[in-house]
């Protein structure tokens, strides 16, 4: 008889969370498979194919044999790319040596974290926020200190409440904005808040501006844009949401370029570099025509002014207007029934996907994220539905 061999796990993996869209997608699917008509709004990724001229440059990319290894940092062309475009949307000098190219804007949470926060270290973080962020602190073995996002501030922080946060024990800060659940924008005051309640304290900045060009209402700020704070951000943008390219994994991070380098480390130790061929037409996206982003960003908005208004017709619903990325994450407190609960009925009943707020943290409790990421007769249907739900079950 063969031996059973007891799994020996690191106890680390136990401080590891996870993300819980892909296991809403996974159970959607398994009722799929079993007859089930299923309206996804639980994953994060634009519904629009990744636009024609990027798509040829990277298929010309793997003919003309980018499909070797390349610096661990990225290519020189894509790096020397993005630090201009950076220097220009962000009005900073940010050269190519400051950025890592990575697969995804992901490994830039995960690389700065291990990189910059060591046991005892405490790190604040948005709450409701991208799960990662809480996940890679407590793996870390740091303390996780949330910053509450506050419904009656449009999901925006308090920034008195961040400086009252900020300890001698602080040793970054992590920002979203627009954000990830809410589709809250920070404003230049809160931006210039923050910088002014971090002073000259050594705390760097991880700023997370991936969803920057999904913008509705007013404009981006960077806190990497503030006299001073460049030395001590980290901007974290991608690929992904803005040319619809999540399966290309690309992303990638400006920061001081003594950090790149460790951080280039890091990726030399687990990636190697971000596939070549990506690379390429990384360089094509952000040279080439921007029109799709426009496009993109005017049909997001125009779901999410129909989906909001439809959500706030349903009983136990209130919504606020989201002013950037592509959530709604509606007020469910008054239908009496916890998020999870509420997001595992609509699911099992209604045939829509969703998210739980608490899949956002504790301060997700009383909420629910949908993403508005499919075509509007899809997010009319599941209006619908959740009606109809609310009507047998309220
Ligand atoms: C706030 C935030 N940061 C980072 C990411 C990671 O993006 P990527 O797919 O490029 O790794 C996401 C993806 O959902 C996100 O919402």
């Amino acid at each position: 008889m063969t031996k059973v061999h007891e799994l020996r796990l690191a106890k680390r993996m136990a401080r590891l969370g996870t993300e819980t869209a892909f296991e809403v997608l996974v159970k959607a699917r398994a009722l799929e498979a079993k007859g089930r008509d299923i309206v996804h709004l639980e994953i994060g990724e634009p519904d629009f194919d990744t636009p024609g001229n990027i798509i040829d440059a990277g298929c010309d990319a793997v003919r003309k044999g980018f499909t070797h290894y390349g610096p661990s940092a990225g290519l020189p062309q894509l790096r020397e790319t993005i630090a201009q475009y950076v220097s220009e949307t962000r009005r900073v000098e940010a050269r190519p040596e400051e950025v890592v190219v990575v697969p995804g804007g992901k490994p830039i949470i995960f690389f700065t974290i291990l990189a910059l926060v060591e046991e005892g270290d405490e790190v604040i973080y948005p709450n409701p926020g991208f799960p990662i962020y809480e996940s890679m602190i407590n793996y870390v073995g740091a303390k996780a200190v949330p910053i509450r996002l506050r419904e009656e501030m449009e999901f925006r922080l308090d920034v008195d409440e961040l400086g009252g946060l900020i300890s001698d024990h602080t040793k970054l800060i992590i920002m979203n904005s627009p954000q990830n659940p809410t589709g809250g924008v920070l404003t230049k005051k809160d931006i210039s808040g923050i910088a002014r309640a971090i002073g000259d304290q050594n705390i760097m900045v991880l700023s997370d501006e991936i969803y920057s060009r999904l913008i509705f209402e007013g404009e981006h700020h960077s806190i990497m844009s503030i006299d001073g704070m460049k030395e001590r951000c980290i901007l974290l943008d991608g690929f992904s949401k803005t040319y619809a390219m999540t399966g290309w994994r690309m992303g990638y991070g400006v920061m001081r370029s003594d950090l790149a380098e460790h951080v280039a480390r890091l990726m030399t130790n687990s990636n190697s570099c971000t596939a070549s061929f990506t690379q390429v037409a990384g360089v094509e996206a952000l040279r080439g025509p921007q029109d799709s982003v426009m496009k993109m960003c005017a049909e997001f908005k125009k779901r999410r002014d129909v989906f909001v208004k439809g959500l706030n017709q349903i009983k136990g619903f209130s919504c606020r207007m989201p002013h950037g990325a592509f959530y709604t994450f509606p007020n469910i407190k008054q239908t009496g029934w916890p998020s999870k609960k509420l997001a595992d009925a609509l699911l099992d009943d209604a045939g829509v996907a969703c998210l739980s707020g608490t899949a956002f943290g504790d301060f997700g409790e009383g909420y629910l994220r949908f993403s508005v990421a499919n075509s509007i007769e899809n997010l009319q249907s599941a209006l619908e539905r959740i009606e109809q739900w609310s009507k047998r079950n309220l």
